[in-house]
């Protein structure tokens, strides 16, 4: 049985943490150099494939897109090619093929996995890159995330830090069942946006549509015009320092597991029942439950299983107790595992 805490007020000198988390956050923001990287990576990739299919076009996806990458990620990159009923492996490795001849280094194939991809990395820029293909969905919600990040900077302060947290903690592998840096930064957005006043808004509800689009036959649509929502937040005082404890402490210790579903997509409580996420079919246990904003069948708690569950609800308790009662808990937090 775990012990109720609920109701646990945050230590009286929680502010004083803001400034060494903020340094932290500051030390995990990429250089300027670092973009211009990775976009002559995308010049250099886009040359290739262009010449083999003249109307295929690449996007940046995934962190170094979604304004929530830190110094050095590997870059996403989708190939959208027009032509719908297309054979994603055979493309793959022809494309392998390509990227062999212009000699990119560790070029590798991944044809079997959920999502084929080809990694690579390039000798030029030293960049390591992920390039999958029509995946649309993914290059939307790179979007939605990048507008969510627009509206207060309490947001990508928050998520970086998480990230950071769970790198070092050994809890961002999704091969062994702990969470997707994706799904990290939905739980950050969905806990902004339930603090009192909230810190951000929920897009995807607002009554003005200003992005719509279907991909895959899902319909995408929400408020995307963030730049008039920059004070959205302002009404809410609370610091970083405090947002992080707040962020911990939801998940150790009030996050209703058995019940609820996390979702971004709606302020109102979405119950694992309404969603029939309560039981166990095949591998999918939802244990945690995270939907995706617009593929909202896709749980992305679902590689999360009995074991990791475990390691992940010790590690939000452990992160939790340090910010609470550690006199200097910033290297303690962040302390590999
Ligand atoms: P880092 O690479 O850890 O910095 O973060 P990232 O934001 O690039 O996350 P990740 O590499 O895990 O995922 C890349 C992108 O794939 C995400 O930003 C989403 O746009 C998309 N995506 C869609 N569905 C999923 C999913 O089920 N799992 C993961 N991991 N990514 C998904
Ligand atoms: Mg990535």
């Amino acid at each position: 049985e775990r012990v109720s805490r609920k109701h646990i007020k945050c230590r009286a000198d929680i502010d004083m943490l803001t400034v060494p988390l903020l340094r932290i956050y500051e030390s995990l923001i990429p250089p300027k150099e670092e973009k211009e990287k990775q976009m002559q990576l995308l010049t250099s990739l886009e040359k290739l494939v262009v010449n083999e299919w003249p109307h295929a076009h690449l996007c940046l996806f995934g962190s170094c897109a979604n304004s929530f990458g830190v110094s050095n990620s590997d870059v996403d990159v989708c190939l959208v090619l027009r032509d719908a009923d297309i054979d994603k492996s055979e493309i793959l490795l022809k494309l392998a093929e390509i990227l062999q001849s212009a000699n990119f280094q560790n070029v590798q194939a991944l044809t079997r996995a959920r999502v084929p991809i080809i990694k690579l990395k390039d000798p030029v820029t030293g960049v390591s890159c992920d390039i999958c293909i029509n995946n649309v969905l993914a290059v939307v919600n790179t979007k939605l995330l990048r507008d969510y990040a627009q509206i207060d900077v309490r947001l990508p302060q928050l998520a970086f830090i998480v990230k950071h947290w769970a790198k070092s903690r050994g809890v961002n592998e999704t091969y062994q069942g702990t969470l997707s840096s994706y799904a990290y930064v939905l739980m950050c957005i969905h806990f902004l946006q339930h603090r009192d006043p909230p810190i951000l808004p929920c897009l995807q509800e607002a009554k003005i549509v200003t992005y719509q689009q279907i991909v895959d036959n899902i319909e995408c649509a929400y408020f995307d015009q963030v730049e008039k929502l920059k004070t959205f937040g302002s009404d809410n005082k609370e610091s970083v320092a405090r947002l992080v404890w707040g962020f911990f402490h939801y998940w150790a210790y009030c996050h209703d597991y058995a019940n609820t579903v996390v979702s971004v997509r709606t302020k109102n409580t979405v119950s694992k029942r309404s969603k029939d996420w309560t039981r166990r079919i095949g591998k999918d246990r939802h244990l945690i439950c995270i939907e995706d904003p617009f593929e909202t069948s896709h749980d992305l708690g679902r590689v999360v299983d009995k074991y990791s569950i475990k390691v992940l609800r010790e590690e939000f308790e452990r992160a939790a107790t340090i910010l609470q009662a550690y006199p200097n808990p910033c290297e303690k937090l962040f302390e590999p595992f």
